[in-house]
């Protein structure tokens, strides 16, 4: 397929999508009169159609957008909506809430149930709220500096861990700590705060640890903001023990990997977090987020506390810990994260990913599926080691084209790559359903998705 064909082609599926969302596109241009870019979030224009889609209700694992169309969603909310939008628990919870109150600055009588729920399904026994996961990594960051005595942390090349200041960078060709890329009004000097390596090197993270100054490694288990590199086999095992050895603290961000199974990807696998971060899903998405530490992190927290001069910790938002929140999160972690739920869902998302992978074959696209339990990512093969193998593999891929083609057809996946999500609402005909219809998408862009 040449470049003006898939041009053509892209033109035609944005024609469709602008007649058959006449409400949407009236609602985009009123949203354009106070909106920057029309839309709350500038994010939400992202998503490579004319126009954005505007939801008129989201329920289980579909949408209904203004125009009446209905989509199955294996976006979810970029995972805060990881068990389905509306889970009834949720809303019963919610709703039962509402009535009572939605912020007081004091707890509600629901705390210590929502805390023995947080360590029974992650294992850690202290717990703070945040309203995101940002919020929670920047906390994090924090006490881990507070706690070591030392300035810097260490994060992996082409991470996301939210906007947090200290992870917006990437490595510059010469190992040194660089800011990420379009940042708006980026500080300046992210080098006196961070230190950056390659996933999966370990050579790179034990010289970096030995220099002394790290105070923790924040990482997720599993990139999955750069399409999505697994670790190989023993990495984060001798990630923890290096941590140990050279003092610094390990924060495992569970925000996505908690698709893995039950309790998230630590948990499941028997790894040994100093401190945990989950945000999105962790209220059935409600914005609220956690962080856990271990009892030697609360002794090292209560350390701090007691020499610190009086004044503002630096930590905390107003909102934070709300009673709505908290009752949100408590249903979740009580009646979703569920062994029949991750059971569904995983045994739904290795159909998909077998189906997907058997999409490719029969058409001899040298692509496959990469999957975290109910998280999946298809991508061209092979399998990348780091983010910059990840992103390279992805860069010109006509990925926008394939996407508006599936929404067109009635499957939404997530804008940024091609990350799919299966929640426990998620039906084996939707999957069958988005089989069929990836099949005619691959027909019609079979040649622009071979390599170059
Ligand atoms: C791993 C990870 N951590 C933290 C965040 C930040 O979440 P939020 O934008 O809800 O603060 C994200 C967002 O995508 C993420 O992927």
């Amino acid at each position: 397929m040449s470049a003006s064909q898939l041009a053509a082609l892209v033109a035609h599926e944005q024609q469709l999508f602008i007649q058959a969302h006449p409400h949407s596109q009236a609602l985009a241009q009123q949203s354009a009169q106070h909106f920057s870019h029309g839309v709350p979030m500038h994010w939400m224009r992202d998503w490579g159609t004319p126009f954005p889609l505007f939801v008129q209700r989201a329920a289980g694992a579909q949408l209904t957008c203004v125009d009446g169309l209905v989509y199955d969603d294996y976006c979810l909310g970029d995972t805060g909506a990881l068990w389905g939008h509306a889970p009834p628990a949720v809303v019963t919870a919610v709703t039962r809430q509402v009535a009572q109150g939605l912020t007081t600055m004091l707890p509600s009588p629901l705390a210590p149930a929502a805390g023995t729920a947080l360590q029974d399904v992650f294992g850690l026994p202290w717990w703070q709220m945040t309203q995101t996961a940002t919020d929670a990594n920047r906390a994090v960051l924090r006490h881990a500096r507070a706690i070591t005595g030392r300035p810097r942390v260490l994060v992996f090349n082409h991470c996301y861990h939210g906007t947090v200041d200290e992870t917006l960078v990437v490595q510059g060709a010469d190992g040194s700590t660089q800011p990420r890329p379009g940042q708006i009004g980026a500080i300046s000097d992210v080098a006196a705060t961070t230190r950056v390596v390659e996933f999966n090197d370990l050579p790179a993270v034990a010289a970096a640890l030995a220099a002394g100054d790290i105070a923790c490694v924040l990482a997720e288990p599993a990139l999955t903001n750069a399409g999505m590199v697994l670790p190989e086999a023993g990495f984060l095992q001798a990630l923890r023990e290096l941590c140990t050895q050279h003092g610094s603290l390990l924060i495992i961000d569970e925000t996505h990997t908690v698709s893995s199974g039950l309790g998230g990807y630590a948990r499941s696998t028997g790894l040994q977090a100093d401190l945990l971060v989950c945000g999105k899903a962790v209220a059935g998405g409600l914005p609220c987020a956690v962080y856990g530490y271990s009892e030697a992190v609360a002794a090292g927290m209560r350390r701090v506390d007691a020499a610190r001069e009086p004044g503002h910790s630096g930590l905390g938002t107003t909102l934070s810990g709300n009673p709505l929140a908290l009752a949100a999160l408590h249903a979740t972690l009580t009646q979703l994260m569920t062994p029949a739920h991750y059971a569904h869902m995983l045994r739904l998302a290795q159909r998909l990913a077998h189906g997907i992978d058997t999409a490719f074959a029969q058409r001899q696209l040298p692509w496959q599926t990469t999957r975290l339990g109910a998280r999946l990512e298809f991508a061209p093969a092979p399998a990348p080691r780091n983010g910059t193998q990840s992103l390279a593999a992805l860069h010109d891929q006509p990925i926008a084209a394939l996407h508006l083609m599936l929404l067109n057809r009635g499957c939404l996946l997530t804008p940024f790559h091609n990350m799919m999500l299966v929640s426990p609402a998620t039906t084996e005909a939707q999957v069958q359903h988005f089989l069929m219809v990836l099949g005619q998408c691959l027909d019609a862009l079979h040649f622009a998705l071979r390599p170059a």
